[in-house]
C-alpha cells in the first residue's frame, strides 16, 4: 500500500492554526508569540510522539492501524519538521521581542535539537539512506532521542511553577510513558515478533 502523505498537511494546517490562534489570543506582540510558540509546540508534541512510536508499536501491537503508521513514519517526521519550524519562526519572534536577552548558553539545547530536526528532515528519503548507509540509522536514532530529550526537559521544567503544572506533569508523564513503550518493543522477543 502507498505510503500516506497527510500528516505533513496536517501539520502544517494545525501549527499554522496554533500560531494564529496564539495571536489573536495575546496580540502581535510579546505576550502573542510567546503564546504561539507554546501552542505551535504542543501540536508539535503528538506528532513527534507518532513518528517515534510508529515501530515499536508495530513490534508490540502488530494490526493494520499500527503498520500504517510505520508505513506513513517518514511523513509523520517530516510533518513534525514542518510544525517545529512554524514553532521556530513563533520563537523567533518571541526571543527578538523580549525585553530580557537571553543567554547564548539557554539557545544551546534546542539549537541542537533544531539541527537534528532540520539534517532529519533532509536526509528522509531513499537517495539519502542509499548514500549515508549506517550513518542514517545513526542520524535518525540519535536525532530522534534529542528530540525526546528536549520536550520532556521543556515539560519537566513546568512542573514547579503551579500555573504549568498540570500541562508540565502530563506531557512529561506522556514523554516518559512513549519511552518505555520503546524500551518494552526493544526487550520483545524475535520469536515472540513471528507469532
Ligand atoms: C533555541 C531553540 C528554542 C527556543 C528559543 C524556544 C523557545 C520557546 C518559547 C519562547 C516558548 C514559549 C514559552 C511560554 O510558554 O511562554 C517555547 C515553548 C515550548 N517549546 Fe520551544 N524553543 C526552542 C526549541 C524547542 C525545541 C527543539 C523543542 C522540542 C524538541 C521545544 C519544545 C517546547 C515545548 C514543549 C514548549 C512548551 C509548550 C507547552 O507549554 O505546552 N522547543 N519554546
Amino acid at each position: 500500500m502507498a505510503a500516506k502523505k497527510w500528516p505533513v498537511a496536517l501539520a502544517l494546517v494545525a501549527g499554522t492554526l496554533a500560531l494564529m490562534a496564539g495571536l489573536i489570543t495575546g496580540g502581535y506582540a510579546l505576550e502573542g508569540w510567546q503564546l504561539a510558540a507554546r501552542w505551535t509546540a504542543r501540536i508539535g508534541f503528538p506528532i513527534f510522539l507518532t513518528a517515534y512510536l510508529g515501530s515499536s508499536l508495530v513490534r508490540l501491537a502488530p494490526a493494520p492501524w499500527s503498520r500504517a503508521l510505520i508505513r506513513d513514519r517518514r511523513w509523520w517526521g517530516l510533518g513534525f519538521a514542518t510544525s517545529h519550524t512554524i514553532h521556530l519562526f513563533a520563537l523567533i519572534m518571541a526571543v527578538r521581542l523580549s525585553p530580557e536577552p537571553r543567554t547564548v548558553a539557554s539557545l544551546v539545547p534546542g539549537g541542537i535539537a533544531y539541527l537534528f530536526i532540520f539534517a532529519m528532515a533532509a536526509t528522509s528519503n531513499q537517495a539519502a539512506m542509499r548514500a549515508l548507509g549506517h550513518n542514517w540509522k545513526r542520524l535518525h536514532t540519535t536525532g530522534i532521542h534529542v528530540i525526546w530529550l528536549i520536550f520532556t526537559l521543556a515539560y519537566a521544567k513546568r512542573i514547579p511553577d503551579m500555573e504549568t503544572r498540570i500541562i508540565g506533569i502530563t506531557m512529561t508523564a506522556l514523554a516518559l510513558a512513549a519511552l518505555s513503550i520503546r524500551v518494552l518493543a526493544r526487550r520483545q522477543r524475535p520469536s515472540a515478533l513471528a507469532a
